[in-house]
């Protein structure tokens, strides 16, 4: 009897993917692999953490004046490897590296695309098991094939994106990905070692009722994130009955909880951090890029995200982010503050 095969490993979803677009060669589908290969070498790490050396602090800061953990150092350094032997990638930018880093390889200098990525994301969460996570960015390069990749081929609006995704290390290791196609999610299969088409056509809910925010920052937020905190608290709205509130303080678990089940994920600017923690370039941009071609929607609390043009590689900004029409009522009430 024929086995029936019902998995569908990354690569083959890739290659399926490019054969929808006539010009398409097959670079971007390479570049897709060599992430996920980085990424289950940091996964091997992340499983057995508590075993050996890696947990705790590297010792160092970075360009943001964060204490930089093992783990941060070892998954910056995978990915930088695994990128620059590619053939598809012409150089990187980093969390946890001050400028980008451009390969000087003919065949890196002859590539397409350029990567940007969040090494390790939810960093204070690693010594205490809790889900952390890795998130790109992949753009088509503005500069010349041929020469070194230039900082503009990094500082480019989110709208840009050619593809953006995340892996969450959790109770199973995923993937998530996006393209103007759509967003898919593959779930880890170690026994393999593949990642495995999971979540097909990913769609975040128009609605949701859970809101994510770091509450012990409320004393500094505006007025108007505060008037929706109370909405989101108070029992006599429509639904007659208060939302709920999580936060895992990894963005990346906060995040794919949202894009999952519905909500919003919000870092909102405040007195101590005028715009915010989270980075656009890394962090910001590639998770809207996602969650938007989920059919969600993230702004900054007054402009769309992808629309922001950078002005730093490791610039700030506020984010609210996921349900539409959660972060369209949360733009209301900043905008009636
Ligand atoms: P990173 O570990 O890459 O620095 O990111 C941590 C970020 C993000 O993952 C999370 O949403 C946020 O920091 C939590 O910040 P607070 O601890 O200030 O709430
Ligand atoms: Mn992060
Ligand atoms: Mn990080």
């Amino acid at each position: 009897m024929k086995p029936q095969r019902k998995l569908m490993t990354l690569d083959e979803f890739t290659i399926q993917e490019t054969r929808k677009f006539k010009q398409a060669t097959g670079e971007l589908s390479s570049i897709l692999r060599d992430i996920g290969l980085a990424c289950k070498m940091i996964n091997k790490q992340v499983n057995k953490a508590g075993l050996v050396d890696i947990l705790g602090k590297h010792g160092a800061t970075n360009v943001q004046g964060e204490e930089q953990m093992k783990l941060d150092i070892y998954a910056d350094t995978i990915l930088i490897d695994v990128l620059k032997s590619s053939t598809d990638c012409a150089g990187v930018a980093s969390e946890e590296n001050d400028d980008f880093i451009a390969f000087d390889d003919p065949y890196s200098k002859n590539s397409k695309y350029v990567v940007l990525f969040d090494p390790l994301d939810g960093s204070s969460n690693i010594d205490v098991n809790a889900s952390i996570g890795t998130i790109f960015a992949i753009y088509k390069r503005v500069s010349k094939l041929g020469e070194a990749c230039v900082e503009a081929d990094f500082m480019q609006s989110g709208k840009n994106l050619m593809a953006s995704g995340y892996v969450i290390y959790g109770s199973s290791t995923m993937m998530v990905y996006a393209t103007k196609l759509g967003v898919n999610g593959f779930t880890l299969e170690p026994s393999i070692g593949e990642w495995c088409l999971s979540h097909p056509n990913l769609k975040c809910p128009e609605d949701g009722k859970i809101y994510s925010i770091n509450q012990g920052n409320s004393a500094k937020y505006d007025g108007g994130i505060k008037a929706f905190m109370d909405y989101c608290m108070d029992t006599n709205k429509e639904e007659g009955r208060p939302y709920s509130l999580r936060y895992i303080g990894s963005m990346v678990a906060d995040l794919h909880r949202t894009l999952i089940k519905g909500g919003i994920f919000m870092y909102p600017a405040d007195s101590k951090s005028p715009n915010g923690k989270l980075r656009l370039l890394y962090e910001c941009n590639p998770m809207s890029f996602i969650v938007e071609m989920a059919g969600g929607f993230a702004s900054d609390g007054m402009q769309r995200i992808l629309t922001i043009e950078p002005n730093a590689l490791h610039q700030r900004v506020p984010i609210f982010i996921g349900s539409k029409n959660m972060v369209k009522k949360v733009e209301a009430y900043i905008a009636n503050a």
